[in-house]
């Protein structure tokens, strides 16, 4: 099903706390399709905010993330000996490999297939045919996420709906499927312009989006809409952590870089600290150096330390204001 979008914007479906139904909500009532974020979640959470939002009435996307290949635990485990400084500069003790789940990804599936979801998105790789089919016949309209063409070929022939091109300059984990060889290179008017020379499909670009211009310029290289992340983690509906909040406003941070080093998995976010001390060393594997950094980032949230937090955001994130939703909406709907 191909959805009618009413606004150029689509509010990212953020995991770790920027997500939040009120800030779905926000943007539907703003007249912008919002994503719920499944990722990192309980069935539970997720069926009780899908349950919130279905009650609303309003349209709201689900965003799950597929299953990745078991790490190498002998890469985790000599990442683990490496972090040892900052176990004992935080005080807290570091989990052993193989620190490997799978997200519940098909409790996440059955239940937007359950709960009938209007729009489920999927990053972090391509799911079945069968999945795809599932979600088609609850009536959903289906997305998946890709960062070249080469995957988007991929990504077409199991039979979404749209494909959500993901540029290099966007906020936190990229979805790309080959994460040793990423470099978070890619702009996304070049890349929306080789994915629709590749496939057929409608387009959500998605990466480095801040301001009114960056969206036309994307509708005009063939985008039906821009999904935008960074530009919404200073919105008021939104669960940003109040530490990056903080930084967000100081300027503190001046740059954006791509790295492993928090989860085994690239992603964009501010230069900090720990970022510049493990990028070099750290291995492909995600989740589970997710899981084993996780207790130093707790430690560093609870000490008020940006230095050693994931603090993810896109090219575009001195562009973020704060305020309502809806007035980011429509500052990026401008023109
Ligand atoms: C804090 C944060 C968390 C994100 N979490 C998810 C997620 O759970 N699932 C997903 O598909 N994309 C996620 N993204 C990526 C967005 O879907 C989108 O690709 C990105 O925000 C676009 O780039 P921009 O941040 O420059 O707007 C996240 C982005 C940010 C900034």
């Amino acid at each position: 099903m191909v959805w009618e979008f009413g606004s150029p914007v689509i509010v990212a479906p953020m995991a770790g706390g920027p997500s939040t139904t009120a800030l779905v909500r926000a943007a539907a009532a703003a007249g912008a399709v919002g994503f719920l974020a499944a990722g990192y979640k309980t069935p539970d959470v997720v069926a009780r905010e899908v349950g919130e939002l279905r009650e609303s009435g309003l349209p709201y996307g689900l965003n799950i993330f597929l299953p990745t290949a078991p790490a190498d635990p002998a890469a985790v485990s000599e990442y683990r000996r490496l972090l040892q400084p900052e176990a004992e500069r935080y005080g807290v003790e570091l989990p052993h490999p193989p620190l490997h789940d799978d997200d519940h990804f098909a409790d996440k599936v059955r239940l937007a297939v359950q709960a009938r979801v209007p729009l489920v998105s999927f990053t972090f790789g391509v799911p079945d045919r069968d999945v795809v089919a599932e979600l088609h016949r609850a009536g959903s309209t289906v997305l998946v996420t890709v960062t070249t063409a080469a995957e988007a070929r991929l990504a077409a022939a199991v039979g979404p709906d749209l494909l959500i091109v993901q540029a290099g300059t966007a906020g936190a984990h990229s979805a790309t499927t080959t994460p040793a060889d990423y470099d978070g290179s890619s702009t996304a008017p070049q890349l929306v312009r080789e994915v629709a020379a590749a496939v057929e499909l409608p387009l959500v670009a998605a990466g480095g989006t801040g301001t009114g211009e960056h969206v036309r310029e994307l509708i005009a290289a063939g985008a039906v809409a821009v999904q935008a992340g960074t530009a919404f983690l200073l919105a008021d509906e939104a669960g940003t952590r109040p530490a990056q909040r903080a930084v967000m406003l100081s300027g503190r941070y001046t740059e954006t870089v791509v790295t492993r080093a928090f989860t085994g998995r690239p992603a964009r976010g501010l230069r900090n600290r720990f970022i510049d001390a493990y990028s070099a060393a750290a291995p492909v594997g995600y989740p589970a150096v997710h899981h084993l950094t996780a207790p130093i980032r707790a430690a560093a949230a609870a000490q008020d330390d940006p230095e050693a937090l994931s603090l993810w955001a896109g090219t575009a994130f001195a562009d973020a204001r704060p305020g309502p939703a809806a007035a980011i909406v429509a500052r990026l709907s401008e023109g």
